[in-house]
């Protein structure tokens, strides 16, 4: 199949609407993301019935945006792709059902992504030297884990995964102990900035275990074990619990980033997903490539959260390969990416 030149990407797998047009499946001529976090910041964590509520207000809109920013009409789309799953079901029926009704219109091709397909995709577009074999690293708020990306044609083996919470999931928790404002995962950065990162010995979850799985819970535990010893907290306690666990969660990464990249003797990696817009992830993971000799590939951190232009730049290349969805596609709420490396 001819490659589409123009795609709509549409993305709604949790609480961000968003909407993208690329070019050649590269070039980004509008990103339109659209967050809720007023709409969940009194609950402290997504509602799901309320982000559903919240996506189908903001599909139209958003995807009217992306359009005129990008200077294109509708007639001129020559595919488009939205996220299928995994995700909040809702969620993802409200942007993947308007998707599939404008390609029917349109008579175009339309793609289901992968949802963690597209934030991998997100940092071949960063960086051109990212070329198959890679490690992706795929840290968020509902996912953590480690793949093999074999070759050009996107055949992802997965190698771990976490056996409990997502890093991003850890984030987010510890913030709520700690007190600080919804999102949680920016805000403990925040805070951690000024905290001493060796203040606690907060336990390394799987430290010293063979595998690429990781743990959350056990840390996430010892991190309110430790709130609860010092409160009230001060503003110092604040700062130092969240530095240091911080550099727990992070630490693991790198660790396991590292062990991967060794044993399968591969020398680029991935890092992808709302996590890898931490910035202490970003240093430590590149001082071990400077290290080890790798590279270490993370998108721009806009394009490390939820966004179209991954949807967009997966599903572009979905088509070329020849790949397109009938309209029966459904949603899916959990479907792990890729084979399992022990399966195989
Ligand atoms: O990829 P994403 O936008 O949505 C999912 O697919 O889950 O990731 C969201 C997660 C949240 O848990 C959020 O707290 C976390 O990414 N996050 C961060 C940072 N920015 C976002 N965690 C740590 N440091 C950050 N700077
Ligand atoms: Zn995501």
């Amino acid at each position: 199949m001819q490659p589409p030149s123009l795609v709509l990407g549409i993305e709604s797998s949790c609480d961000e609407m968003a909407a993208a047009v690329l070019r050649d499946g590269r070039e980004i001529l509008a990103s339109c993301v659209r967050g809720q976090d007023d709409t969940h910041a009194p609950y402290g964590g997504v509602v799901p019935e309320l982000a559903s509520r919240d996506h189908l207000r903001s599909v139209a809109p958003v995807v009217e945006t992306a359009l005129a920013e990008a200077g294109v009409g509708l007639a001129e789309l020559d595919a488009v792709a939205a996220t299928a799953g995994p995700g909040l079901v809702g969620s993802l029926l409200v942007g993947l059902s308007y998707g599939k009704g404008l390609a029917y219109r349109l008579g175009v091709p339309f793609v289901g992504v992968h949802h963690l397909e597209g934030h991998l995709v997100s940092a071949e577009l960063a960086d051109v030297r990212l070329v198959a074999p890679y490690i992706g690293l795929v840290v968020s708020g509902g996912h953590t884990a480690l793949y093999r990306i074999d070759s050009e044609a996107f055949a992802p083996v997965r190698l771990g995964e976490t056996r409990d919470d997502a890093v991003g999931e850890a984030f987010d928790k510890v913030a709520k102990l700690l007190g600080l404002p919804y999102p949680g995962g920016p805000a403990l950065s925040r805070a951690a900035e000024a905290g001493d990162p060796s203040a606690i010995a907060f336990p390394r979850p799987l430290a010293g275990t063979p595998g690429y799985d990781f743990s959350y819970s056990g840390l996430k535990t010892a991190v309110r074990l430790e709130v609860e010893k010092r409160s009230p907290l001060s503003e110092r306690d604040v700062a130092d619990v969240a530095a240091s666990f911080e550099t727990a969660a992070t630490d693991v990464l790198v660790a396991r980033a590292r062990r991967a990249l060794r044993d399968e003797a591969i020398a680029r990696l991935a890092v992808v997903g709302g996590v890898a817009a931490n910035r202490r992830l970003r240093d430590a993971m590149q001082a071990a490539a400077k290290r080890d000799g790798f590279l270490a590939v993370f998108p721009p951190p806009a394009f490390c959260t939820d966004n179209a232009v991954m949807v967009a730049a997966a599903g572009t290349r979905m088509l070329a390969r020849g790949r397109a969805d009938s309209f029966d596609l459904e949603a899916f709420s959990r479907r792990p990416l890729g084979a399992s490396a022990e399966a195989g």
